[in-house]
């Protein structure tokens, strides 16, 4: 497979925030490391070989060679479920919704839903979000002053704003704030019991029960109350909507109150996040380097003049998406997809036991040097319509087969929609000597924020 890439006239652009291949085989780096950055124990092997296996027993096989992930993801997929202990993880947030099921009911939940999250329907929702970019650019600079942020707490505070209104738009008449304030701390006792899995595998199993949260009843309950009101009520343009109408294609049957309110609050938990850290990410590169910002800004100007953007912008924003595309390439918020065989079998040359544990370093596959050129340059023209597209299992930043995101075109939709807002209207600086640091751990994230400040010009 030949590495990807145009060739660049000039100098590329190597953003600073890396965390750099191991040079030795890791040892107990590794396993030392892995609880606070899970990639900081990655070797070199990740990055330029086919695959690997840490030398401790038990560990699982990191692979990187497409077909082989082709294997795992589309071709044998039915042999490697994403395993026991993720569904165990994801238990507390999706309840009996769509990320935990598996088989059968997986397969019903997926085909009731997909159409609510096509393309086409996503462009709809467009004015909803740039409606939340227009006001946190008011927000931030409503006088007119140069003012300092964290742009990753205010890019999650924003992708928050737009999951209120794309799909808990009926919830006026409950407490947005307080809401707000319950699934943020929801989504923070998830993130420690993960947490907790890695430092204590056993005992995490052994004491979890499958909510632990205290707040997640209170937030279904909310949530359920929102949908029945719902059935009963006008339409409105917003993806409750398209979830109230979904039906399995093939036996017509449609979600009750209690899986819809499940499934609402796993997309919220499963989209907010990672949304915001690709927006982060994004803004981090087009404040590292101006003529991409500069570009963004024209097309912008060219496509939408000043207007809001709306349904009619987002296609066109072609380079703005292709900012995006670069970004996640380069900071995938999904680092790594986790996956267990059910039989034993050989991958890259590697035995893999029943049972084991394979992983697609996702953060490795976007840099690994035999797939790309230039591979840690940030370079959107890499993802240009007239650039050759990269090997389909070389870039997964939503992962591949029958369980690659279902959010993927609203997420697109979404940041193209923010970034393109924001850049039109504000020039970013990274606040100096603030040193950019990503750090891996639930996501692929600015260790301490991403400090800015944020200068009106339009
Ligand atoms: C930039 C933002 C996002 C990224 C990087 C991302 C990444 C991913 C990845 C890598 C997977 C596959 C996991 C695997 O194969 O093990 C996934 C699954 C999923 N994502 Fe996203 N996601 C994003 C946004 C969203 C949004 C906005 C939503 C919902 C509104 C969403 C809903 C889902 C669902 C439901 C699944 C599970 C699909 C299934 O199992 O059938 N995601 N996501």
């Amino acid at each position: 497979m030949p590495a990807m890439g145009p060739a660049q006239a000039e100098a590329p652009f190597i953003p600073a925030a890396v965390i750099p291949p191991q040079t030795d085989p890791p040892s107990w780096l590794l396993a030392a490391r892995t609880p606070f950055n899970q990639i900081e124990g990655w070797p070199r092997a990740v990055f330029e070989g086919d695959a690997y296996r840490p030398p401790f027993p038990g560990t699982p096989l990191f692979v990187v060679e497409p077909q082989a992930i082709r294997t795992v993801l589309l071709d044998a997929a039915q042999d490697f479920p994403q395993g026991e202990l993720l569904k165990r993880m994801m238990r507390p947030a999706w309840g009996r919704g769509l990320f935990t099921a598996e088989d059968r009911d997986w397969r019903w939940q997926r085909r009731a839903t997909a159409p609510a999250f096509r393309p086409a329907e996503m462009a709809g929702l467009a004015p909803l979000v740039s409606g939340v970019a227009d006001r946190t650019v008011e927000g931030w600079t409503g006088s007119g002053q140069t003012n300092l942020i964290d742009i990753a707490s205010e890019m999650a505070r924003l992708t928050f704003e737009v999951i209120l209104d794309t799909m808990l738009s009926g919830g006026e008449d409950f407490d947005r704030a307080a809401m707000q304030s319950r699934i943020k701390s929801f989504i923070a006792d998830i993130g420690r019991m993960r947490v907790s899995y890695f430092l204590a595998p056993d005992a995490y199993h052994a004491s979890r029960p499958d909510a632990r949260s205290a707040h997640r009843q209170p937030l279904l309950n909310d949530i359920r109350r929102m949908v029945s009101r719902r059935r009963g009520s006008a339409s409105r343009p917003d993806l409750v909507d398209l979830l109230l109408q979904a039906r399995d294609p093939e036996t017509g049957q449609g979600m009750d109150d209690d899986l819809l309110a499940n499934n609402l609050l796993g997309f919220i938990v499963a989209g907010h996040e990672t949304t915001a850290l690709a927006l982060t990410w994004a803004l981090y590169l087009v404040a590292m380097h101006p003529p991409t910002a500069a570009r963004i800004r024209d097309e912008v100007t060219k496509v939408a003049g000043t207007n809001a953007i709306d349904a009619t912008h987002v296609d066109r924003l072609v380079f703005t998406r292709q900012v995006l595309s670069e970004t996640l390439r380069l900071y995938p918020p999904a680092f790594q997809l986790t996956r267990v065989s059910r039989k034993r079998t050989e991958l890259a040359g590697f035995p893999v036991q029943a049972g084991s544990r394979v992983i697609i370093p996702v953060y490795a596959l976007h840099r690994h040097r035999g797939h790309w050129i230039n591979p840690d340059a940030f370079d959107p023209d890499r993802f240009a319509p007239s650039a050759p597209q990269p090997d389909r299992f070389t870039y997964l930043p939503f992962g591949a087969g029958p369980r690659i995101c279902l959010g993927a075109a609203f997420a697109m939709m979404e940041a193209v929609t923010v970034l393109a807002s924001l850049v039109r209207a504000i020039d970013f600086t990274v606040v100096s000597p603030h040193r950019v640091r990503p750090v891996a751990r639930l996501a692929l994230r600015p260790a301490g924020g991403l400090p800015m400040s944020v200068r009106r010009i339009r």
